[in-house]
């Protein structure tokens, strides 16, 4: 039932934060006489000694993945690489010892991630110990083809997604890696604990934010919808932790629009990339007070210089940024750190909006499946 929403993707959007509260809850629940404040329910040895991580995924689950690697290396120092599970298939990285693979699923049944899961168990099998796979999922669906392959799940709590595209189970998996971050930076004390306790409760502001976010927001978009209705080329740029958001708010968008967008981090815009700016290509740039906003600021305005129509996803209303941008999604004052669950929020009703005022089938895209189980 799509509960009075026009299509199960505006309802989805609007069902985030009640995700965001369910996997506190869930996640942020620790057991008595524990180091961490986070259970995930999973075995000290699939922690214990870790040097390395390895997440496999596809699209959306891969920008989940982009953004999990940002927090497991900076909270808790562990090496990550992120990779296309369809690519590494075919060119896996070399065996490391004390590894932990993590493949991450909403559907649980992708058939490139769980043939790139496979591969790695099976080519590790009857080795030593401590090159032996260690696999975990994450994944929506813990009863899917992916919860039998893997010994260890972490389930993300979006509930049922209609929609082909991914909006609640991505910030369902974000949740997920924030969790499994902070768990693993709790048990090696790579954080204080008041760092942890700071960053806990800057989440748990999280969900009031997603539902000011929506209610500012959904006029803001549709009425930008209204002009980048008939939009031939979009580019997204965001830095450090926003720059998955930048890919994924160009994905949101080619999927249900059929408008091609691309999404870089913004600093690799002059080594290519701004050669197609124009004042018919608009620019959404991700500009996020802490450790890149000024570099994102003056990365805008060198596409400012090529005319382009810029639009911040921003808290900044004044100085620099309410100069440059021409449009402004405004968010609340994040954490640097936890402001993808906040900047994809609008990324997602622009993306929607366009699609809809299109007149297009936004819950079935064309081409486009829920699961895609062929490789
Ligand atoms: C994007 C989208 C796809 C999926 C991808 C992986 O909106 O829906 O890009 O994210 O097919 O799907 P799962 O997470 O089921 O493996």
């Amino acid at each position: 039932e799509k509960q009075g929403f026009k299509h199960f993707m505006l309802k989805e959007i609007h069902e985030q934060p009640g995700v965001v509260r369910a996997s506190l809850d869930a996640y942020f629940n620790p057991a008595e006489s524990t180091e961490s404040p986070i259970n995930l329910g999973l075995p000290a040895d699939l922690y214990n000694d870790l040097e390395q991580i390895q997440i496999l995924a596809c699209g959306t689950s891969w920008h989940a993945a982009l953004i999990g690697k940002y927090l497991i290396e900076q909270l808790a120092e562990i090496s990550t690489q992120v990779h296309y599970a369809s690519e590494y298939r075919y060119a896996p990285s070399p065996v490391t010892a004390n590894t932990l693979i993590i493949g991450v699923t909403q559907s649980g049944e992708t058939a490139d991630t769980l043939a790139a899961l496979t591969m790695e168990k099976e080519r590790r099998q009857g080795r030593e110990p401590k090159y032996q796979a260690r696999l975990l999922g994450i994944t929506n669906r813990p009863e899917s083809s992916l919860g039998h392959l893997v010994p260890h799940v972490i389930s993300t709590l979006a509930g049922i997604e209609i929609g082909v595209a991914a909006t609640k189970t991505f910030t369902a998996q974000l949740m997920a890696f924030y969790a499994l971050a902070l768990d693993l930076a709790a048990r090696r004390q790579t954080v204080s604990k008041d760092t942890l306790d700071k960053i806990i409760n800057g989440l748990r502001q999280i969900p009031k934010e997603i539902e000011a976010t929506l209610e500012s927001q959904e006029r803001l978009t549709e009425q930008l919808a209204h002009e980048f209705a008939e939009t031939q080329d979009f580019i997204f740029v965001g830095r450090g932790i926003n720059f998955p958001i930048a890919l994924e708010g160009a994905l949101k968008l080619k999927e249900i629009s059929y408008i091609h967008a691309e999404g870089y981090p913004a600093g690799e815009m002059k080594h290519g990339p701004i050669a197609l700016l124009d004042a018919k290509v608009p620019v959404v740039a991700i500009a996020i007070p802490g450790s890149v906003y000024e570099k994102v600021i003056s990365n805008a305005q060198e596409a400012k210089a090529r005319d382009s129509r810029l639009i911040g996803v921003t808290p900044v209303n004044d100085g620099e940024a309410a100069e440059i941008f021409n449009d402004l999604l405004p968010i609340s004052h994040v954490e640097e750190l936890l402001s993808p669950i906040l900047t994809v929020v609008p990324l997602q009703l622009l993306a929607y909006h366009i699609a809809a005022r299109r007149g297009l089938d936004v819950d079935q895209p064309r081409n486009l499946a829920k699961s895609v189980t062929v490789e």
